[in-house]
């Protein structure tokens, strides 16, 4: 299927002796993990192409004259946002002052490809920047995608960017656009704005792969493996794409996962709508203070939209445990009923899923309590998260992703796979039921996380006047799934 892994030029084993030369050649072999051909690569760390003629990218707002509806469907989407996003910008501040701004390039890589090719991007913030820089992951990135490269890079597979982008080719001495697009040509393609190239990329998750597999810049630890989790996963074995379930509306995803049904060409629509609710909310806020009604309403469908999804992506159980007749533990099973890939995915050392549980017996006592929030919005020791945690390489808690060298936990649930968590209870007195009742809870990030990358926003994002912030507030929580059950204290009871 999707895989092209097979077909590259040079065997594995001369790459491995090249790689070995050049480590004893050189010193600290680190650095030297990928053998970078600056030429090919010069955007290094970020493995994106432009090769020539290099045309000039077109701002979104210039394909909606003639292409409505799917400007309609992207705007406020995550990929809109992917560079204004106050969430990025906070951490993309840190990571400039960390690393560097050459460095720190990996990340506009995906985040803006365009405002890196053109060079004008400096590091965080907004001020001075073209449109289409500011537009992040827009039309013209997708639609001039050629090619993604998988035989130069060090996992043999797309990742940190490594597509090669040309929106337009030479004709003689002209350059005209070319956009390359999921259908045959056809004689009226593109208005003479545009050329049009059947493209079977389009049709594949690979175009999405290389900004959907983030390693460490250096260390090339795998940071976020979106796609490589959905291609070892039964989706990739039954061709259901990443555009089967976020290139539609929520009824046709369902449709896709559940019954590995492929969409038809017509329902295909622009969301790339998954879990970052918190986005879309922060979206609708700033079009709110800027008047701008119709675009906040835009957003807040897509705020809908991705709460749906995230209650639609899992499914919860309860069954009791019994030890000498008496009520000893619960075990819950938490599903990955509808995700292409783990549950969660991505970022999954800041996202955060876990198990709200308390059980009372007949007299009201608390038999166990888990997974709540404190009055700080923190959630309380011992909460049994199904997310990551990433360390550096000094075996300390790290969150960064220029730190973060490895995983010390990783808990997340395999496309439809299931984890079970196991209670135990106090010791059960009194005879009767046991009230039962149990979350699946999901947010995009510690509170603390989130004032750390919000509080740290360049100079020219003011959150008041932007967003309407004065603090960050309490983050917002989706219950995804929810039981409400009771159990004897006593077997047999
Ligand atoms: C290979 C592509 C790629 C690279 C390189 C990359 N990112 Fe991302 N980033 C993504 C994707 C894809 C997501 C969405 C993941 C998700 O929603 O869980 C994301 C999400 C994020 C988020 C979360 C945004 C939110 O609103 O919750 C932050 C913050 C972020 N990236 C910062 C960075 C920084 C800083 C760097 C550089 C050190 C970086 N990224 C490098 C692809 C990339
Ligand atoms: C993240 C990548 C991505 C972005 C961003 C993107 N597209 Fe697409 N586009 C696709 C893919 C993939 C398809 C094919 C969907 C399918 O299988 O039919 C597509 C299909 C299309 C089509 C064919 C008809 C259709 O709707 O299926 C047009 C026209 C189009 N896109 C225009 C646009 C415009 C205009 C924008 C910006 C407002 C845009 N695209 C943004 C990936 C993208
Ligand atoms: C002057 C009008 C016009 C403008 C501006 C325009 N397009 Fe098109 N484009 C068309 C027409 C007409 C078609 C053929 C019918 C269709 O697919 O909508 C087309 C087709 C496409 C296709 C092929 C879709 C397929 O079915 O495979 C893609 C991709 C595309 N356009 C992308 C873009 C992008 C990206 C931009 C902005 C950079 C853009 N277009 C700007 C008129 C335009
Ligand atoms: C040029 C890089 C790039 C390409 C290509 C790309 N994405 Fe993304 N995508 C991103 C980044 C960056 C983010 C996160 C932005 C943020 O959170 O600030 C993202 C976010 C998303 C999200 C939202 C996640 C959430 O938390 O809600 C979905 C869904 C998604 N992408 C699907 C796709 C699909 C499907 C494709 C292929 C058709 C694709 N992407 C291609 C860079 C890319
Ligand atoms: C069978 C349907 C399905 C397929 C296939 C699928 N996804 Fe998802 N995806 C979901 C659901 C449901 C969620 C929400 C739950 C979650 O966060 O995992 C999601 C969430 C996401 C997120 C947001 C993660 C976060 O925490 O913010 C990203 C990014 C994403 N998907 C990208 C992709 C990419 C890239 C592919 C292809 C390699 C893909 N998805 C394939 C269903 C799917």
């Amino acid at each position: 299927m999707a895989n092209q892994s097979n077909s590259c030029p040079f065997p594995r084993t001369f790459l491995l002796l090249l790689v070995l030369l050049l480590a004893m050649t050189s010193q600290g072999w680190a650095s030297d993990l990928f053998p970078v051909d600056r030429q090919t690569f010069p955007y290094y760390p970020s493995l994106l192409q432009y090769p020539p003629p290099q045309a000039e990218f077109t701002p979104p707002e210039v394909c909606a004259e003639c292409h409505s509806r799917q400007y309609e469907e992207w705007t406020s989407s995550v990929h809109a946002l992917a560079f204004v996003d106050p969430v990025y910008q906070g951490e993309l501040n840190h990571a400039v002052k960390a690393v560097g701004h050459d460095i720190s390039r990996q990340c506009e890589g995906c985040h803006s490809p365009a405002g890196v090719v053109t060079g004008e991007i400096r590091g965080a913030g907004l001020n001075g920047l073209s449109q289409m820089a500011l537009a992040g992951v827009s039309c013209d990135i997708c639609h001039s995608v050629t090619a993604v490269t998988h035989c130069q890079t060090p996992s043999r597979e797309p990742e940190n960017g490594s597509m090669v982008v040309t929106p337009g080719v030479a004709r003689g001495d002209q350059i005209v656009l070319q956009k390359y697009g999921p259908n045959p040509t056809t004689e009226l393609c593109g208005m003479e704005f545009h050329e049009c190239a059947e493209s079977p990329l389009h049709l594949r998750a690979d175009l999405c792969a290389s900004c959907h597999q983030v390693y460490h810049y250096e260390t090339h630890f795998p940071l976020e493996a979106t796609y490589l989790e959905w291609k070892h996963g039964p989706y990739a074995q039954r061709e259901i794409l990443c555009q089967d379930c976020h290139m539609v509306d929520i009824e046709t995803f369902r449709r896709s996962a559940d019954r590995f049904i492929k969409p038809e060409r017509h329902e295909y629509r622009h969301y790339f709508n998954g879990a970052n609710f918190l986005l879309y909310f922060l979206a609708a806020q700033n079009y709110t203070q800027t008047g701008d009604q119709q675009r906040a309403e835009n957003a807040m469908d897509k705020f809908r939209m991705a709460v749906e999804r995230l209650q639609a992506a899992a499914g919860l159980e309860v069954m009791p445990v019994y030890r000498n007749r008496q009520l000893s533990e619960l075990k819950v099973r938490v599903k990955n009923l509808r995700a292409g890939h783990n549950l969660p995915t991505s970022l999954t050392n800041v996202r955060q899923m876990w198990v709200e549980l308390t059980a009372t017996d007949a007299t009201g006592q608390v038999l166990v309590s888990s997974g709540h929030l404190d009055p700080k919005g923190e959630l309380e020791p011992e909460t049994r998260n199904l997310n990551s945690e990433g360390m550096g390489d000094n075996f300390h808690f790290a969150i960064d992703p220029w730190v973060v060298t490895a995983f010390s936990r990783h808990d997340t649930i395999p496309p439809k796979g299931y984890k079970e968590i196991y209670f135990g209870l106090l010791p059960v007195v009194s005879k009767g039921e046991v009230q039962v009742s149990v979350r699946l809870r999901y947010r995009q990030a510690s509170q603390k996380v989130a004032e750390k990358l919000l509080g740290a926003v360049p100079d020219d994002i003011d959150l008041e006047k932007t967003y309407g912030l004065s603090a960050v507030p309490e983050l917002p929580v989706v219950d995804m799934a929810q039981v409400a059950t009771s159990f004897p204290a006593m077997e047999g009871d």
